[in-house]
C-alpha cells in the first residue's frame, strides 16, 4: 500500500477567495498501487472536499470526458494507475493534477469544451452521400483495403488530449487542432463519403492543417494510440499534391495519399 499526495490546481470564479487559480494538496493513506487517478479524485471528493469539480462518466476510457494533465502530461484520469507513477517502489508519492491547457477553465479540473467542439463541427464530421443506396437495398460496400485507410482515425473519443497538448493550439485557438483533423481524416478517406472536397477546402484555409508545425505532442497524448501526426500528414499531403489552387477532386485525394 502507498500514501499519495495529490497536488491539484483549483479555481472557483464564484468564490470570494478562490477567483485566482491556486494549488491545494490532499493526502490519501493506504492507496492500492492499482488505484487509478480517477479513484483518488473520487476519494478526495467523497471523503475530504465535496467542492472539488471534475468531469467523468464511463470510468473506463471510452467517453473521453476526464482528460486532465497528470504530472505535466495529458491523460485520462481513469486510465492512469498510480503504479505507473512510482507507487510500486515508494511508500509515498506525489502526483500533480491540473486542467488541460488552452481551453477556459470553468471550475477546478473542468474546462469549457465548447471551443474544441466548435472546431470539431467546422470539419463536417458526419457521413455525406446523397446518392441513392445500392439497388440491393443493403449498405454501401467497401473493400477491406479501403476500410483500412481510415481505420485508425475511427478510434477517436474526442477527449481533447491531443488538441490541448499542441503548442500551435495554445498559441492560436483558431487553429482547428489535431482532433478536428483526425475526425476529418476519418471521413475524407472513406470511399463511401462524398464530402471530402469540402473538408479539404476547409482544412486548406489558414486555420487548418498548415498551423500544424509537426511538433508531435499530439501523438503520445492520445489515449487511443491513434497516429495523430501521421493522419495530419496524410491530409497535408493530399492538399499539397493535389491542390495548387486549393481546389481538388475527391478521387485524386483518395488515390494519391496511400500510393505515396
Ligand atoms: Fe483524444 Fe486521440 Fe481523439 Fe485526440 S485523436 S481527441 S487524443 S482520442
Ligand atoms: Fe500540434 Fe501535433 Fe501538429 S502537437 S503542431 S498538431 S503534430
Ligand atoms: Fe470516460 Fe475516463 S471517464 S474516458
Amino acid at each position: 500500500m502507498v500514501d499519495v499526495t495529490l497536488r491539484i490546481r483549483r479555481y472557483n470564479p464564484e468564490h470570494a477567495t478562490q477567483k485566482k487559480p491556486y494549488w491545494e494538496e490532499f493526502t490519501l493513506k493506504n492507496c492500492d498501487p492499482t488505484d487509478r487517478i480517477l479513484d483518488l479524485l473520487h476519494r478526495i471528493k467523497w471523503e475530504q472536499d465535496g467542492t472539488l469539480a471534475m468531469r467523468r462518466s464511463c470510468a473506463h476510457g471510452v467517453c473521453g470526458s476526464d482528460a486532465v494533465r497528470i504530472n505535466g502530461r495529458n491523460r485520462l484520469a481513469c486510465k492512469v494507475l498510480i503504479n505507473e507513477l512510482g507507487a510500486e517502489s515508494q511508500a509515498h508519492i506525489k502526483v500533480q493534477v491540473e486542467p488541460i491547457l488552452g481551453l477556459p477553465i470553468q471550475k477546478d479540473l473542468i474546462v469549457d469544451m465548447e471551443p474544441f467542439f466548435a472546431h470539431y463541427r467546422e470539419v463536417m464530421p458526419f457521413f455525406i452521400n446523397d446518392e441513392p443506396v445500392p439497388a440491393n437495398g443493403r449498405e454501401r460496400l467497401q473493400t477491406k483495403e479501403d476500410r483500412a485507410k481510415f481505420d485508425d482515425t475511427t478510434k477517436c473519443i474526442l477527449c481533447a488530449c491531443c488538441t490541448t497538448s499542441c503548442p500551435s493550439f495554445w498559441a492560436n485557438g483558431k487553429y482547428v487542432g489535431p482532433a478536428a483533423i483526425v475526425q476529418a481524416h476519418r471521413f475524407i478517406f472513406d470511399t463511401r463519403d462524398k464530402g471530402a472536397q469540402e473538408r479539404i477546402n476547409i482544412l486548406a484555409e489558414p486555420n487548418g492543417v498548415w498551423r500544424c508545425r509537426t511538433i508531435f505532442n499530439c501523438t503520445p497524448a492520445c489515449p487511443r494510440e491513434i497516429e495523430v501526426t501521421k493522419a495530419i500528414g496524410e491530409v497535408k499531403l493530399a492538399i499539397q499534391k493535389n491542390s495548387p489552387d486549393g481546389i481538388i477532386k475527391i478521387t485524386e485525394i483518395k488515390e494519391v495519399v496511400f500510393s505515396s
